[in-house]
């Protein structure tokens, strides 16, 4: 038997994967992960996990505890907060050959100038920005590239925005495999890029954008034994989930109100709602958050498609945004999202490039800070509030999804005044105060003081 044939046959049993639409299962899917009748998106299963429901309680309580004590390990598989949650994991044949940089434990945070500026009492940040490469990726990359190890591959690929790319060139690396990346190109933001580069990814930068390169990905692994990486890939789905749980941990399993992710593929949002999902199955949580979506208005094929096609058919869109990360008209995870927006009861909304740009500096006045794309959801939530969506007495958790420092350009660019020139003047009113351009001083203390005294009498009359 090769490696790659025992290792499925070991796998065999933990799990299936489960088309979304037909329901058939399979043991091991095709290079594409979509289902060979209707061509629909898989989800992983866990058949063996009925055979516990009979007694969810008590299961419930130790999974919690297990999970608890773990803390305090120092095994490999336990440092990891996502290889932390393992019973809800696809079982590995080789567990100690995952390939793993310590990912999730992500800190939650407070908000609290931000909860002022969206009008709730208290607001809470999961930052996922402060996993090893500086993204959610990372919960889903260390799952599904140790599935590409163990079924013996040595080659990896993605088509991505940046976060995606950085994060597989980092676990590729680390598992001493090669890695393929496909990038719009100038549609990246450069800390990513650099990623990539430094963690020794084969790097092509396309002239298309993000949707182009995933086509091609697609009839690159028809073509040439190499394993695709991107959340059409619901292994992926499964490490991502694992921010649901290790929430929930923090918050002491006390369910919050309501969730907010931004929206770009929709592979995140799908990931939080099944973990969710299978929380409550298996009795750790008795109820649901909402959890909620938010898109740039450029780039916002799931409000369309909800909107216009009451979330039956998919509504795709030449996507334009300056958050760089949810650049992405023809989202692969729309059907999933729309499941998780039906199941928990959230919304979806969109916002403007300006209402980005000031939530994002928002987010950063509260000492968080986080990229452009995980910042449309502190300007969705202020939309909500308006709509009655989201009451002021509410518990809400923003999902954080890349890290402030991954788009450095962006944030310069937007406190020297160079970031949406053509905003309106209504606009730009509220844009200016949020912005804090390097002075040009003088070398002496006297000139040190005045812009010191200057900036106290500023804040004296604020
Ligand atoms: N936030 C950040 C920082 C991202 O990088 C992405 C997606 C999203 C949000 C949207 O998540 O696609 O699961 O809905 N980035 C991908 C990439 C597409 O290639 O890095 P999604």
């Amino acid at each position: 038997m090769t490696t790659g044939a025992k290792a499925r046959a070991e796998m065999k049993g933990s799990h299936a994967l489960r088309c979304i639409e037909c329901g058939t299962e399979f043991e091991r899917a095709g290079a594409e992960f979509r289902c060979p009748h209707c061509g629909d998106l898989l989800e992983v299963v866990y058949p063996g996990w009925a055979a516990n429901e009979a007694h969810t309680a008590v299961w419930a309580s130790q999974l919690k505890q297990t999970w608890w004590e773990r803390n305090l390990s120092r095994s490999t598989e336990d440092a990891s907060g996502v290889w932390r949650f393992r019973e809800l994991l696809p079982h590995l044949p080789e567990p100690r050959r995952i390939i793993t940089l310590r990912e999730g434990n992500t800190p939650l945070f407070a908000l609290p100038g931000c909860a002022r500026a969206a009008g709730v009492d208290r607001l809470l940040a999961k930052h996922q920005g402060m996993n090893p490469t500086g993204s959610f990726k990372d919960t889903g990359m260390t799952v599904a590239i140790s599935v590409a190890r163990q079924e013996g591959f040595s080659w990896v690929a993605c088509a991505s925005t940046g976060n995606t790319s950085a994060s597989m060139a980092a676990y590729a690396a680390q598992g001493g495999l090669r890695s393929l990346v496909l990038i719009p190109e100038g549609k990246i933001a450069w800390g990513k890029l650099s990623q990539a580069l430094d963690y020794g990814a084969l790097t092509c930068q396309l002239r298309t954008d993000f949707d182009g390169c995933l086509r091609i990905l697609t009839e690159l692994v028809r073509r040439h034994p190499i394993y695709l990486l991107n959340s059409i890939n619901p292994y992926r789905l499964e490490g991502q989930k694992t921010a649901a749980l290790e929430l929930l941990e923090q918050l002491e399993w006390q369910v919050p109100d309501h969730i907010i992710v931004p929206g770009g593929n929709l592979g995140n949002c799908s990931a939080l709602g099944k973990g969710l999902e299978e929380l409550r199955r298996l009795g750790l949580i008795h109820s649901l958050p909402r959890l909620s979506v938010i898109q740039a208005e450029g780039a916002n094929a799931l409000v369309r498609t909800l909107r216009e096609k009451g979330g039956r058919e998919l509504v795709p869109v030449q996507a334009e945004t300056a958050a760089t990360a949810i650049r992405i008209g023809n989202p692969v995870s729309w059907k999933k999202a729309v499941r998780v927006l039906e199941s928990t009861g959230g919304s979806c909304e969109q916002v403007s490039e300006a209402e980005i740009a000031i939530a994002k500096a928002e987010i950063g006045r509260d000492g968080v800070g986080c990229e452009p794309a995980s910042a449309v959801t502190l300007a969705g939530l202020k939309k909500l509030v308006k709509q009655g969506f989201v009451q002021r007495h509410e518990r809400v958790v923003l999902t954080l999804t890349g890290h402030l420092l991954k788009d450095p350009e962006y944030t310069l660019k937007f406190h020297r005044r160079e970031l949406l020139p053509e905003a309106s003047e209504a606009e730009r009113k509220r844009l200016d105060p949020c912005r804090r351009a390097p002075l040009q001083v003088e070398p002496n203390l006297e000139a040190v003081l005045r812009v010191l005294e200057t900036a106290e009498k500023t804040d004296a009359s604020r």
